[in-house]
């Protein structure tokens, strides 16, 4: 069995449904991200299985005991979350060790296992300071320590990095991804951030208003989207239409289908890509340097198509070339609906 398992998660807010019949199995040690835009329901469906929030219907499993009704300190889950929710007129130190006081544990435990966090998430030199005092990467370092030192079953971390600025995001994305492997646990990661659950997921679970729809490992979902949200989320997918998808990639049917701006080539297509006459004529409307990337704009018939070609000895085209594009077989994605 699992060492997570949610079957038939039912919520909802008065008569408002939130989610209904969500099911997935985590393993354990596993790094989950939860991915999807503001209001699908992230923070609902983890304050649900914390028992922050209470269920309408469905169970939840963890080592094969059922926690859908216990209170939530006895489910042996940790939390982080976007807003520091740590004590103020508390030095770092004091916060980290509230919970084991709580638990009624003795000094010299308390001070070994704090000491201890507090080297994990390298605030040592900071820990005798005020929370007020400690900067926003910092004080969710404390919120991290103060979870971990508790050594839950399961870790909860809700936007934990949001608030914070692109450097110190990045750098606390790594170390959180290196505790959380060294310590083995089993993780759920809330974020909007394609690209933070792209670099930290073992598997992502894309969620769209109240319902996971899609799961895999970040290279399935970013590489294979099954539908026009999930190209729409993951990247800058192109989304061809149902006649252009019929007429030029020979698939039957009213399907849509996807394809990355990089799986594209324009006038011959890479070696070793297979393209088997998966191709459009058309003419560049406009390019633009994004730096790493060409982006070529293409006009083929009905379709707008974004190439891009890696900015590096490319051969460059002229806005106003004719230009033949070169569609990669397999990187082409049919789209449910
Ligand atoms: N306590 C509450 N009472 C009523 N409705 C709520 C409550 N909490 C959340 N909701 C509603 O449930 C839906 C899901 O909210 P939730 O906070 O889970 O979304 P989210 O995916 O975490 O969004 P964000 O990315 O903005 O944090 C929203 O429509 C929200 O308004
Ligand atoms: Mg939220």
């Amino acid at each position: 069995m699992s060492y997570v398992v949610v079957s038939n998660l039912t919520k909802s807010f008065d008569k408002t449904p939130v989610f209904a019949n969500i099911n997935f199995t985590i393993e354990k040690g596993e790094f989950i991200t939860l991915l999807g835009p503001s209001g699908c329901g992230k923070s609902t469906l983890l304050r649900c299985i914390a028992g922050l929030n209470s269920v309408d219907d469905g169970r939840i499993m963890v080592e094969g005991q059922e926690i859908t009704d216990l209170p939530p300190q006895k489910r042996g889950i940790g939390m982080v979350f976007q807003a520091y929710a740590l004590f103020p007129n508390m030095t770092a130190r004091e916060n980290i060790a509230f919970g084991l006081k709580i638990k009624g544990e003795d000094k010299d435990t308390i001070a070994r296992k704090v000491k201890e966090v507090i080297e994990i998430v390298e605030l040592q030199g900071r820990e005798d300071h005020l929370i007020d005092e400690l900067s926003g990467g910092q004080r969710q370092r404390v919120a991290l320590a103060r979870a971990l030192v508790t050594r839950p079953r399961i870790l909860f971390l809700d936007e934990p990095l949001s608030a914070l600025d692109a450097k110190i995001r990045k750098r606390l994305r790594y170390l959180i991804r290196q505790i959380q492997k060294e310590m083995g646990l089993t993780t759920i990661f809330v974020t909007h951030d394609q690209e933070e659950a792209m670099v930290m997921s073992d598997r992502i679970f894309l969620m769209n208003k109240g319902a996971i729809v899609q799961s895999g490992t970040p290279d399935e979902v970013y590489t294979h989207p099954q539908s026009e949200f999930a190209a729409g989320f993951m990247g800058n997918y192109n989304i061809i239409d149902e006649a252009a998808s019929r007429e030029y990639f020979g698939l039957s049917g009213t399907v849509k289908s996807a394809v990355r701006p990089e799986a594209i080539f324009i006038n011959h297509p890479a070696a070793g890509v297979d393209c088997v006459d998966k191709t459009m004529e058309g003419v560049i409307t406009f390019k633009q340097l994004l730096g790493n990337v060409m982006r070529y704009a293409v006009k083929t018939g009905d379709q707008d198509i974004s190439v891009d070609v890696l900015n590096s000895h490319a051969e460059q085209y002229a806005e106003g070339q004719q230009v033949k594009l070169y569609f990669s077989a397999d990187e082409i994605n049919e789209l449910r609906a």
